[in-house]
């Protein structure tokens, strides 16, 4: 058999960025930006403060309205990406700022994202077996089944940010746009999410990752796209990318 290299296979696609701009009045968050996203791996956004990662992960979250360019999701192109659709092409996000169901306990962040299409059970508050079963395996996971009667506003900062990384893991979605998720937490809550996002990738899902931490971005990632001004700096495996004299210097101006 001939010996074919890694560039011969089509690699397939989870997201495709073309042209993308989103601006504020005279501020262009994200300028023109081109990017493809492979499905099955995952992939960092890192660039300095401002240059649009949050933005651009809005944009593809449809928080955002685009401007102008377009986007593609398992092939579908889209000019208007509207939030309430994104669900259904399998994507799920996490906030930088944190958000959950303040009011709600634990638990209920969790079975209402499973029990969401089930209007049946979300109506009388009856969870199945299942739903709950599978909210103790999430919790778990997250080393929050024991808070499950809290409400979410008592949790510690980190805690909200594992709850919300759980609320993602409810939705079972092929792609997560994950934003800054290991900013300012614990270093046992970050080895909790880090080993959360090598389990996707083995799952076969797609992770986009904004991350500060390089050592994060070497150890997750498969690809590291660097923003800066909203532009596309540098991208390829992170160990290359990140040594590049133009990335280092746009961390340095920072
Ligand atoms: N809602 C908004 N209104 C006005 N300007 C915004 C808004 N969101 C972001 N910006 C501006 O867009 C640029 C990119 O911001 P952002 O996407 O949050 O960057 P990053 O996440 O990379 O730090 C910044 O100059 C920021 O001030
Ligand atoms: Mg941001």
């Amino acid at each position: 058999m001939e010996n074919q290299t890694e560039s011969n296979y089509i690699k397939p696609i989870a997201i495709v960025v073309r042209g993308l701009v989103k601006h504020f009045g005279g501020v262009y968050a994200v300028d023109g930006l081109s990017i493809t996203i492979e499905k099955g791996k995952v992939t960092g956004i890192v660039g300095p403060n401002g240059s649009g990662k949050t933005t651009l992960i809005n944009a593809l979250s449809g928080i955002l309205p685009i401007d102008d360019g377009k986007v593609s999701f398992d092939g579908v192109w889209l000019s208007k990406v509207k939030s309430y659709e994104v669900s259904s092409y399998g994507i799920t996000r996490t906030f930088q700022d944190v958000r959950l169901f303040n009011q709600m306990l634990v638990l209920d962040n969790i079975l209402i994202v499973l029990t969401e299409r089930n209007v049946f059970g979300s109506l009388f508050e009856k969870h199945s077996d299942f739903h709950l079963k599978r909210a103790e395996e999430i919790l778990r996971r997250v080393n929050l089944w024991e808070k499950r009667h809290e409400l979410a506003k008592n949790l510690s900062y980190g805690q909200r940010k594992l709850l919300e990384i759980a609320r993602a893991l409810a939705m079972n979605a092929e792609i997560y746009l994950f934003d800054e998720p290991f900013a300012g937490i614990f270093r046992e809550m970050a080895k909790i999410i880090a080993a959360i996002v090598n389990e996707l990738r083995v799952q076969g899902k797609t992770v986009i990752l904004i991350e500060h931490d390089m050592n994060l971005i070497r150890e997750l990632c498969d690809h590291v796209f660097v923003l800066d001004s909203g532009k596309l700096l540098a991208e390829g495996k992170p160990e290359e990318v990140l040594k590049k004299k133009e990335v280092v210097e746009a961390y340095l101006g920072e």
